[in-house]
């Protein structure tokens, strides 16, 4: 603010203000800063201010929110605070601060004359406040205002979701969620460079929103490239990253079966078909990928390989309990394969029924046991595999086999 022509009593207000901000970023305590009425020329409306932690420094990222985008800016403790201060009763005479305990405002008159109002919050009304910054947080993987998902027909030239897209959104979002916390699980942030390959890109809404995450939200030197078998779909992606100006991302016509993938530390591939998923998972453990995640579709292998063991003919004299039958075996196969080649893996439904019906998600980071431990770990899962194969009458895994080249 312009502290200068302001009136000691303003002066003192403000600085007050701000030695409550200090504390509550030493404390751990800053939930947020929202500036608002702005005063400026530009079509701007508000900032918004939250702690984040970036390559394991501690950041302010300033989302400032335009009247049709939203652009963010990092900032160390010491500029953000310069920032503020620069901000404070020029261009914005509102400034809202949450912390854990307290809500405290601090406003500016027509004539620059400060006030600092506090209180502090109850308990309900404090976990309220927390709780909505948690949804809110749940949100900031993405937002809505982001380019590339008006270009993929997500959002319209207003950034409004179109209804029609409205279980894609979901569905993206809840990918996102589960690739950050499986990404923060790894040293990868750390490192810094991340290249992402992602198998079936198909139309590449995940694909485009994985790198928007790595390189708008997190800022990394992220690379993430699609491989894609229709050449129309990948000439499709490539003329959009192209339109939008983005740097880290290409798409490449190839067949997973096939494809040499280099330098690749995560895998994705999402409704891969068939046998595709398993070239993929087999793509990512033999890159020494630190993430392998798939959802799986279409099962076609195991179901004419396997006859039901007497005791299950009663269950399994239904067809769609034969192949429901046949996909569990076939993922649970999959999962017990990347646990014996040194991952940790979960499988679990991926976003509810109602918004698509293919849910599953194979989940895999690399583990970090001794080798002693792996090749244990490796032996007893082997052998759980084949007496599974051999209750069933399963000759071939396709994962299985192709891993078994590796030898
Ligand atoms: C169901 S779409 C999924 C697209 C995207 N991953 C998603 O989840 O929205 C499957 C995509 O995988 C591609 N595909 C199938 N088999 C493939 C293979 N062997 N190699 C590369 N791409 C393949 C298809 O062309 C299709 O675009």
């Amino acid at each position: 603010m312009a502290v200068y022509h302001a009136s000691a009593e303003t002066q003192h207000v403000v600085q007050d203000f701000f030695a409550q901000l200090q504390t509550a970023l030493q404390q751990d305590q800053l939930q947020k800063v929202v500036l608002s009425k702005y005063q400026g020329q530009e079509p701007l409306q508000r900032i918004t201010l939250r702690p984040v932690m970036i390559k394991q420094q501690a950041l302010l990222s300033f989302v400032y929110t335009y009247k049709t985008n939203d652009q963010t800016k990092n900032f160390d403790y010491t500029a953000a605070l310069a920032e503020l201060t620069r901000l404070a009763g020029s261009e914005f005479k509102n400034l809202h601060l949450l912390t854990a305990s307290h809500e405290i405002q601090l406003t500016f008159s027509k004539k620059g004359k400060a006030a600092l109002f506090s209180h502090k919050l109850q308990n309900a009304a404090q976990e309220a406040a927390v709780n909505k910054d948690h949804n809110r947080e749940k949100q900031r993987y993405l937002t809505l205002e982001r380019p590339f998902l008006q270009e993929l027909g997500i959002t319209d030239a207003q950034h409004k979701l179109i209804p029609a897209m409205s279980r894609k959104w979901k569905q993206i979002n809840k990918f996102i969620e589960i690739f950050s916390r499986a990404l923060q699980s790894t040293d990868l942030i750390k490192q810094g460079k991340v290249h992402v390959a992602d198998f079936g890109s198909g139309k590449a809404y995940l694909t485009f929103a994985v790198h928007d995450y790595l390189r708008h939200t997190l800022q990394l030197d992220a690379k993430v490239t699609g491989v894609e078998l229709r050449q129309e779909l990948v000439q499709l992606c490539n003329d959009t990253a192209c339109k939008l100006d983005l740097n880290g991302i290409d798409f490449q016509q190839g067949d997973v079966k096939h494809f040499a993938a280099q330098g690749i530390n995560i895998m994705i591939a999402l409704h891969a078909c068939d046998v595709a998923t398993d070239y993929a998972i087999h793509m990512g453990i033999r890159t020494g990928s630190d993430i392998i995640m798939c959802s799986p579709c279409c099962h076609k292998q195991i179901r004419p390989q396997m006859h039901s063991p007497l005791l299950l003919q009663p269950l399994l004299q239904h067809g769609i309990h034969l192949g429901q039958e046949a996909e569990m075996i076939t993922d649970s196969l999959r999962a017990m394969l990347l646990e014996a080649w040194g991952y940790d893996t979960q499988v679990f439904e991926f976003i509810s029924l109602e918004h698509t019906s293919k849910n599953k998600m194979i989940l895999a980071v690399k583990n970090k046991l001794s080798r002693e431990k792996k090749a244990e770990k490796y032996q007893k899962i082997m052998a759980q595999i084949q007496a599974i194969k051999e209750f069933y009458g399963i000759k071939e895994q396709c994962l299985e086999s192709l891993l078994a080249e590796n030898l």
